[in-house]
């Protein structure tokens, strides 16, 4: 154990001589990259998208609700952040944080190719006395069977020459109330230096830092808690299938129940789960249990649950269409919304997209509004975002909502259209919603 190194790196952590790097610069990468900005790091962030690297040097901002106040383009003109598609210059850099996608195979397996891609690239440039922070969700045991393998190929050590650690990140996108300020950190070392290390450099932005006594139980906490909300809006979603059947409103069921203070939690139903996080970190637990014999049934249901919505939704528009006398074939649908859920741009895995899917396949017509998805590709054809006008709402034959972004008018939706499926209950209080609204 070398307490130079490990003191040299905390004083210039706490001096603000570190370079702090982050790579991959999406919904996790840029507001970290502002946060370490805003308490003084100079930042150099990576990302092998070069046109998010180009808005980030023009201090563009291109994730909703991230940097609201404009700073991206002040600390990009103080020369304090800046972005390259390279990754020549790591060897400089003091702390190197990673925040690259982690998605799935098309057969539900942990895809991994942009951790190993980023950790390849640092091993390469790897020097004494670094720190490489993972921020990525990941399996229990990605750090120690993946990431140390990869770094230690360069002949460095970890613990002796450099340090390693993972703290997962939590933030909502869409959600202002948790950012950095309120939420706790969770670091895991990959032995006692790094989470030394790593709590103190984390200390830095945040004041809650929970540090744990293994780098596996900072993995599996992040896997478990997006595992733990899959399986319940699961379970509100098969609430809500049951309701169908009996005739009972399921969301004043939830209202009613949701008045308890205590042993329960609300979550709602909804045409199905979406981003980047819900419907893909718990099978990255489900994989990795199979190693140990061991099959998570809770998670394979609730993704067989959540993974159905959209075909029940679609049930849900044949009935309305029928009430209405329209033939599905020659149906105009609107939908209302494609991102994943309300306020954010982001339509990775958005369940509006599989609705899409199926109604094409159908044969309806179909068309989107979406203030903050500009265009999505489905089955291979582009589809622009239609302006919200009178004469889109009141030609469509059904319009759908899909995602319950606050900025629509849902009362002039109701006023205009012919008649509309609500899977989100943002009609909720509104007038007439007796006769248009036919709610999930
Ligand atoms: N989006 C969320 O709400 C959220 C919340 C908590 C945790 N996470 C996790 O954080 C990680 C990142 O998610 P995200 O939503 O920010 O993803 P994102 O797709 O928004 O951003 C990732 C960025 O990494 C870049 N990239 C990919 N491979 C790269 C490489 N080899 N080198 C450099 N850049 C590369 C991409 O171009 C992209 O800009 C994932 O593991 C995700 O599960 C996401």
């Amino acid at each position: 154990m070398d307490q130079t190194l490990k003191e040299t790196l905390k004083k210039k952590i706490s001096n603000r001589e570190t370079k702090v790097c982050i790579i991959g610069l999406g919904y996790v990468g840029l507001p970290n990259a502002l946060d370490f900005a805003r308490k003084g790091f100079s930042v150099l962030g990576i990302d092998i998208d070069k046109e998010r690297v180009q808005k980030f040097n023009r201090g563009e901002n291109y994730i909703l609700g991230t940097d609201e106040k404009g700073e991206l383009k002040k600390f990009v003109a103080a020369g304090k952040v800046s972005a390259q598609v390279d990754f020549s210059d790591l060897g400089q850099m003091d702390v190197i944080v990673i925040c690259v996608p982690t998605s799935l195979s098309s057969n539900l397996a942990p895809d991994l190719q942009h951790i190993k891609n980023s950790v390849r690239e640092i091993a390469r440039r790897l020097r004494r006395g670094q720190l490489i922070c993972l921020e990525s969700t990941v399996y229990p045991g990605t750090s120690e069977e993946i990431v140390l393998p990869l770094l230690e190929s360069s002949g460095l050590k970890a613990e002796r020459d450099f340090y390693l650690c993972h703290s997962p990140e939590r933030v909502d996108p869409g959600d202002g109330n948790y950012g950095t300020k309120q939420l706790s950190r969770i670091v895991g070392g990959i032995g006692p230096d790094s989470l030394e290390v790593g709590v103190f450099f984390y200390e830095q932005i945040t004041e809650k830092i929970f540090p744990v006594s293994e780098i596996k139980i900072a993995e599996l906490a992040k896997v478990y808690e997006n595992t733990f909300r899959a399986v319940n809006i699961a379970l509100v979603n098969e609430l809500m299938l049951l309701c169908d059947q009996m005739k009972i409103s399921v969301w004043e069921t939830l209202d009613a129940a949701y008045t308890k203070p205590f042993g329960i939690m609300p979550f709602y139903p909804g045409p199905g789960v979406g981003g980047h996080c819900i419907p893909v970190d718990p099978h990255y637990l489900e994989w990795k249990a199979r190693e140990y014999g061991f099959y998570t049934r809770f998670i394979s249901i609730a993704g067989e649950i959540n993974r159905k919505m959209p075909y029940y939704i679609r049930e849900i528009i044949l009935r309305a269409l029928n009430s209405l006398g329209v033939v599905p074939a020659r149906a105009k649908i609107l939908l209302m919304g494609m991102a994943y859920k309300k306020d954010i741009n982001d339509a990775r895995e958005s369940p509006a997209i599989a609705l899409a899917e199926l109604l094409l396949k159908d044969g309806m017509g179909i068309c989107y509004h979406d203030p903050y998805i500009e265009a999505v590709e489905i089955f291979s054809q582009k589809f622009i975002s239609v302006p919200l006008e009178e004469e889109v709402v009141s030609s469509s034959d059904l319009v759908v909502i899909t995602t319950d972004h606050s900025v629509i008018n849902y009362q002039w939706l109701i006023e205009k259209a012919r008649k509309i499926v609500d899977t989100r209950n943002a009609t909720k209080g509104l007038k007439d919603i007796e006769q248009k609204v036919v709610l999930i």
